[in-house]
């Protein structure tokens, strides 16, 4: 009643002015009769004031569309209930405003519904599976824009982005626009990269960044890649020669046949039989084989089903075949491989090589460098050297033989069969290797057993126990004339600025400092053909003493350090070398040349290779363990050698020459001290 009191006095005090201004004797008024209302609503929303005049009432109008929205509180319209812009944007209710005489009048309030952005976008389906074959094309589409398009009852226009939650697959699928989200590939597919994927298709009714409230669908896309037939077989084995690890290379087979003989059974190949798959490997199409190239009398044959190769007829030239098969898909010629196919024509092998001992036995001391000759036990002057023989042969020597070391890396063999070391052994002990010398042509091969002693360099350690204060009195007496040397040596550096005869004197001598002793040793004897005389002079100039033992072990080890040497000349100038340091007498480096088959190859070598005067006494002293023994023994040597010296000062004639002399005089007290 307070209320209606209240509203009373309002209405009365407004009369005038809105009777003027409506200018009307409608009874009932309303300041607004077309208000804009935001879905949503709460219950209870006032639409707009209504003013009645005395004696006026004004009620809905039961017959109004919307009547059901609408209800009047006091001089209030309300919406009664929330109103959703999705089912109705305009509200149309008619006011009855009446009097008690009977006169009547209706008034119409239009009200507009404004939307708000309260709907999310919606996707037909939210979760679909696809297979996409692995050879689709690239911008082809995967899922049709119908499919994919999501709805918004707020009519929003949507936003789409695409995303993959499979690290890895990335950049393979995308949407047409960020308002089209039809899928398409945009790169080629690889089953061996990655066989499904999941994408997250978002539809946002905002777009990215707006801060508006946004609302967001998202759809679920399983994607299976299912394998094409899009490669051509590999030859195995293969490798991989690409990152994509796509592309497979085979290397050629191998294979052999005896000369004039036609073998009946398939023949054996390396790396293995020739066989081929289809990397296509779900698909795994079948594959046919055929010879298509290098079959030169049709001498051999493939089947078309295993790939297993057999003679036709004997090979009667000693030239190899070099066949090419090809491996091709069965359901698609155009799906090939070619691989090639060596055939080696050999001379028939009756008998494998064999080793006439069963056992060799080598010592080697503890602390060499690696590539240190193994000797024969027994006879410390003479490298070990393994030998196969093959009664294929008149003399029982078969060229193709080389030789290996089958379970050990701390030992190698030459292809000639010398024995060395690898490494330098820490331990004294016994190892026990086994040692293969095979015919490089037929594959046959022959095994043997080396029982290796390894021992300790006794020289090195007593020497070291014996330094005296006279041992180092002589020492310094070395290093001046070292230093000597050194000074002579310059100054003919300089001299050989001035004149040309000097030169070859100078170049010699260079050529000392510079090159290991071996092939000092070796370029003596080349002057000298007589043996017992080169040894001499091995022990003389040994006394070539601005070479550290340190440099010597490197000297020593340098030439053979590589690996393409083994073998050759200067592994046999380092033999030459070390037996003639050793101190042996004369009369053994004689054996030793009678030993024509075994040792006098090396010793020619030696004398091809050897080019520079320098010889290292150093290390017989340093390194030989039987030096202490034989101290007598250089000082013999150093008596030749001085001998020796002379002959090579009567033919270099050379002042220097006289230092060296000194120097080696030296250079031999050291070793007897040593000793
Ligand atoms: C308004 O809503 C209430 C509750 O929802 C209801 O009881 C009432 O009848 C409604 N009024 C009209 C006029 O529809
Ligand atoms: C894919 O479509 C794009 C844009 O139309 C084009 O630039 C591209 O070359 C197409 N790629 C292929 C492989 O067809
Ligand atoms: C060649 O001859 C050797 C020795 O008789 C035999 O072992 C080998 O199997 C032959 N090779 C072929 C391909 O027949
Ligand atoms: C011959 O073919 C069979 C079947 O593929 C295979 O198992 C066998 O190793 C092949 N033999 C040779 C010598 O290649
Ligand atoms: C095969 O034997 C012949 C004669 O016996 C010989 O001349 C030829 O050098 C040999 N070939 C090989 C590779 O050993
Ligand atoms: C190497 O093989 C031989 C013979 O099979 C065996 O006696 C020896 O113990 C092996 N040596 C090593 C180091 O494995």
């Amino acid at each position: 009643m307070a209320v209606s009191h209240w509203l009373f006095n309002s209405v009365l005090f407004l009369l005038p002015f809105v009777t003027h201004v409506s200018a009307q004797q409608q009874g009932c008024f309303v300041n607004n009769n077309k208000p804009s209302v935001y879905e949503n609503n709460p219950p209870g929303y006032v639409v707009t004031t209504i003013v009645v005049e005395p004696n006026f009432t004004v009620m809905i109008d039961p017959t109004s569309p919307d009547v059901s929205f609408f209800t009047i509180q006091g001089s209030e319209l309300q919406l009664n209930r929330s109103v959703d812009y999705e089912k109705d944007t305009l509200l149309l209710v008619y006011l009855i405003c009446q009097n008690t005489a009977g006169q009547s009048d209706s008034l119409e309030i239009l009200v507009t519904i404004l939307n708000m952005n309260d709907n999310s976008p919606v996707f037909k389906q939210t979760n679909l599976t696809e297979v996409v074959p692995e050879d689709k094309k690239v911008n082809t589409t995967i899922v049709a824009r119908e499919v994919l398009s999501a709805s918004d009852a707020d009519l929003d226009t949507i936003f789409y982005e695409l995303t993959t939650i499979v690290p890895g697959t990335d950049g393979y699928f995308a949407i047409k626009g960020v308002n089209n989200p039809e899928i398409y590939l945009q790169k080629a597919l690889d089953y061996e990269k990655f066989k499904l994927t999941t994408l997250l298709l978002y539809a946002r009714d905002r777009p990215a960044g707006n801060t508006d409230t946004t609302n967001t669908a998202t759809a679920t896309i399983n994607i299976f890649i299912e394998q094409a037939d899009t490669k051509s077989p590999w030859f195995l084995p293969c490798t991989f020669i690409n990152t994509d690890n796509n592309i497979c290379i085979s290397s050629p087979y191998i294979g052999r046949v005896n000369l004039s003989e036609m073998s009946t059974e398939p023949l054996i190949l390396e790396p293995g039989p020739i066989y081929a798959v289809d990397p296509d490997y779900t698909l795994n199409e079948k594959i046919v084989y055929s010879i298509v190239g290098g079959n030169t009398d049709k001498v051999f044959s493939v089947d078309a089903n295993t790939g297993n190769l057999t003679m036709n007829k004997a090979a009667t030239s000693p030239n190899s075949y070099l066949l090419q098969v090809m491996a091709t898909q069965v359901n698609n010629v155009q799906k090939y491989s070619i691989v090639s196919v060596e055939i080696k024509v050999i001379n028939k092998s009756d008998y494998p090589p064999y080793f006439e001992n069963r056992i060799y036995n080598g010592t080697v001391f503890v602390g060499l460098g690696p590539r240190s000759f193994v000797f024969q036990a027994g006879d410390p002057s003479s490298p070990l050297m393994i030998t196969a023989t093959d009664e294929d042969f008149p003399n029982k020597v078969n060229p193709n033989i080389e030789y290996y070391i089958k379970n050990s890396t701390d030992f190698i063999a030459t292809k000639d069969g010398l024995i060395l070391t690898n490494a330098m052994l820490q331990s004294p002990g016994t190892v026990t290797i086994k040692a293969v010398g095979k015919d490089m042509v037929s594959l046959q091969e022959a095994s043997t057993v080396i029982v290796v002693e390894v021992i300790l360099a006794e020289v090195v350690t007593s020497s070291d126990k014996i330094h005296t204060a006279q041992d180092m009195a002589i020492l310094g007496g070395t290093l001046a004339a070292l230093l000597l040397i050194a000074l002579v040596f310059l100054g003919l550096m300089i001299y050989k600025q001035y004149g040309k005869p000097v030169k070859y004197l100078v170049r010699k001598k260079f050529s000392k400092d510079i090159s290991g002793g071996y092939q000092n040793q070796s370029y003596k004897e080349d002057e000298q053909p007589d043996v017992s005389t080169k040894q001499h002079e091995t022990s003389e100039n040994g006394s070539v003493q601005w070479m550290t033992p340190v440099q010597e072990q490197s000297a020593l080890s340098s030439p053979s350090s590589n690996a393409e040497e083994i073998g050759s000349l200067p592994q046999a100038s380092i033999a030459s070398t070390i037996m003639s340091d050793h101190g042996e007498k004369e009369e053994e480096v004689e054996e030793e040349t009678e030993h024509e088959k075994e040792v006098k190859s090396i010793l020619k070598t030696d004398r091809h290779v050897a080019d520079d005067g320098y010889k290292a006494v150093w290390f017989k002293t340093d390194v030989d363990p039987d030096a202490g023994e034989k101290v007598e023994v250089i000082e013999d040597n150093a008596a030749d050698g001085d001998d020796d010296s002379d002959q090579d000062l009567q033919e270099n004639e050379e002042e220097e020459e006289e230092e060296d002399y000194d120097k080696d005089d030296h250079r031999r007290g050291l070793g007897v001290s040593f000793a």
